[in-house]
């Protein structure tokens, strides 16, 4: 995940052309209820891109001071743990694509999926998890690839689960609807069989089709908190999640990962991302930023 440069709006900042300043005790609060709530570290260098980011949040709800705001995503109301969504959603950016990192992609079609089509197949059940989505271009592409090598995939026990902690991104990938230049990196043959056109307003877009849609399901789900599913995964992808989490909740999340895969069970993670085998000797590199579960 990325957490995003600060808006450069005239009077991002303030509220009617006054500026909310953060302290660096105020800002000490919000950084602790981040981490606690998310897991996401904020050095003191995020300073500004939080002051920026949020003034427009304090805006929003009237407020002319963060004193309020502290005091609210501290709370344990329905309220405080709404807002605390906002306020992940309003520092981090969900930045993904179809595709992204294709050599993922090209790993699922020569390794990781022929031998889950083969067992599902038989009758076996097959997990696939997409774990920090975002608005959903990664798990589609996940089922893209899968219907492609398995039109069949449908009659088979066969599931992907796409789980992000921002609900906003998840009304969008539940929507599945993309405008035509996010789909530049989808293969025109699958761009043809799984999309339609769509036209909302004066907006044309493109639906995912009932087959791809039909093997996900997308549910909220915070990686720091155990996990509320049974059952195991064969794969997860959980990329371009954890960068900003602290090492110790990064660290949590690989563990809690090991404990739901079965052996030779796959993980994807980010570009920028690995996974400390030495800390971690359950599991082993295969592949760029790909690992297997002893
Ligand atoms: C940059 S996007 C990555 C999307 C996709 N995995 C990819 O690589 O293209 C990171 C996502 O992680 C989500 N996220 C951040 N903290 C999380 C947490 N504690 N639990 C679950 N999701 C989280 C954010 O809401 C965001 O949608």
């Amino acid at each position: 995940m990325t957490l995003a440069e600060p808006a450069r709006s005239p009077g991002a900042g303030g509220v009617a052309g006054q500026e909310i300043r953060l302290t660096p005790e105020v800002f000490r609060r919000i950084a602790r209820a981040v981490r606690e709530y998310a897991g996401i570290s904020l050095p003191e260098s995020k300073m500004a891109l939080v002051q920026a980011r949020l003034a427009k949040r304090l805006r929003a709800l009237g407020m002319t001071d963060f004193a309020p705001y502290c005091a609210l995503i501290e709370g344990r109301s329905d309220e405080a743990l709404a807002e605390r969504q906002e306020l992940i959603t309003a520092i981090t950016t969900n930045v993904t694509r179809f595709f992204r990192e294709p050599h993922h992609f090209d790993m699922l079609r020569t390794r990781v999926l022929p031998p889950l089509i083969e067992h599902a197949r038989k009758g076996g059940r097959v997990r696939l998890w997409s774990a920090g989505c975002s608005t959903g271009e990664e798990p589609y592409s996940i089922a893209l690839t899968m219907l492609d090598m398995a039109s069949d995939a449908g009659r088979h026990d066969i599931k992907i689960l796409a789980t992000d902690l921002d609900r906003a991104v998840l009304a969008t990938a539940n929507r599945g609807i993309y405008p035509e230049r996010a789909l530049e990196a989808v293969p025109a043959t699958l761009r043809k069989a799984h999309f339609q056109p769509r036209t909302e307003g004066n907006e044309t877009g493109f639906a995912v089709g009932p087959a791809a849609r039909a093997l996900i399901s997308f549910r909220q789900l915070n990686l720091t908190l155990p996990f509320p599913m049974r059952g195991s995964f064969d794969v997860i992808f959980c990329r371009n999640v954890v960068i900003y989490f602290d090492a110790e909740t990064e660290l949590s999340v690989w563990k809690a990962f090991s404990e739901r895969l079965p052996p030779g069970g796959w993980l994807f993670v980010g570009h920028s991302e690995r996974i400390n085998t030495l800390a971690l000797p359950m599991f082993a590199s295969d592949g760029v930023t790909s690992y297997r579960r002893l």
